[in-house]
């Protein structure tokens, strides 16, 4: 008898287990297998989907409900659901199109292709890729003819000088308000020879808002490939406070679309050249 109830207990003690382990386990899968089934994946439709990503979309959704299904598969793929320089990954061959944020860099050795000098409409010593600084030279040119003067006053950036530049700032003002407006080394835009900033010659280029240089930037960079890098309404998207005087070239016809579509570089990238 004694035997009979212990065989009982164990058993009973077995479909316990078996009960609470399908229980978890249901309750993990429940959403992924749901959203797995046919034609029940709204995410699908669109190209840059990345299936691996899907949990990620799935806990980027339920934190930001307001956001489009486009916008929450974008941001993913972008790592925004990642802190920023975590995940981070190194773009290792000079493209006119890479892109260099908090999340993609280049190491100390990296070299773009074509680097040339400013010699023109610039303070000594600038370097940019060859094609960046001829489209720069016609805009500055084109910007004169309407009486304004446009000067480039950082260009290419070695790894060495973002990083006592970085580090500066990071002495004077702490790590957290530093990177709301300097990279850290590797990671700035300015190691691809594609980027600048720009001044008027009489304002600090930290001024420029002010100028009717920005305006007319404003109007025409995109018509030489230009584009506004870190734009007031996409800090969050670039990690990077509003800087009207930082442009990166792309080439006319992204830089036509992008305005038009009023994207970031990041949004663009990811909707179409990610690979
Ligand atoms: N100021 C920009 C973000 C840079 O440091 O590259
Ligand atoms: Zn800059």
């Amino acid at each position: 008898m004694k035997k009979e109830i212990n065989v009982l207990i164990i058993l009973i003690i077995l479909i316990f287990l078996i009960i609470g382990f399908s229980y978890f386990r249901t309750n993990n899968t429940k959403k992924n297998e749901n959203i797995q089934e046919e034609n029940n994946n709204p995410f699908q439709e669109y190209s840059f989907y990345q299936e691996n990503n899907l949990n990620r979309y799935l806990n980027y959704q339920e934190n930001y409900p307001n956001l489009s299904l486009k916008d929450v598969i974008l941001r993913v793929n972008m790592n925004l659901d990642h802190s920023f320089y975590t995940q981070t990954k190194e773009v290792k061959e000079f493209n006119p199109l890479m892109i260099v944020n908090k999340y993609n860099y280049v190491s100390r050795d990296f070299t773009p292709s074509n680097l040339v000098k400013v010699d023109k409409f610039a303070i000594n010593g600038m370097l940019l890729e060859e094609n960046c600084k001829l489209a720069f030279i016609e805009m500055a040119s084109k910007a004169l003819e309407d009486n304004m003067n446009l000067r480039a006053v950082s260009t290419y950036r070695t790894y060495d000088y973002q990083n006592n530049l970085y580090n500066n700032y990071v002495k004077n003002d702490g790590v957290e308000e530093a990177d709301t407006y300097s990279a850290r080394p590797g990671f700035s835009e300015h190691h691809t020879g594609l980027a600048l900033d720009i001044d008027n010659i009489k304002t600090s280029y930290t001024n420029f808002l002010k100028t009717e240089e920005f305006i007319w930037m404003m109007n025409n960079a995109y018509k030489y490939g230009f584009i506004l890098r870190y734009p007031e309404d996409k800090v969050e998207i670039t990690g990077y406070m509003y800087e009207p005087w930082h442009y990166r070239f792309v080439g006319v016809e992204i830089a036509t679309y992008m305005k038009e579509h009023n994207l970031t570089y990041e949004e663009y990238y990811y909707e179409f050249l990610d690979k």
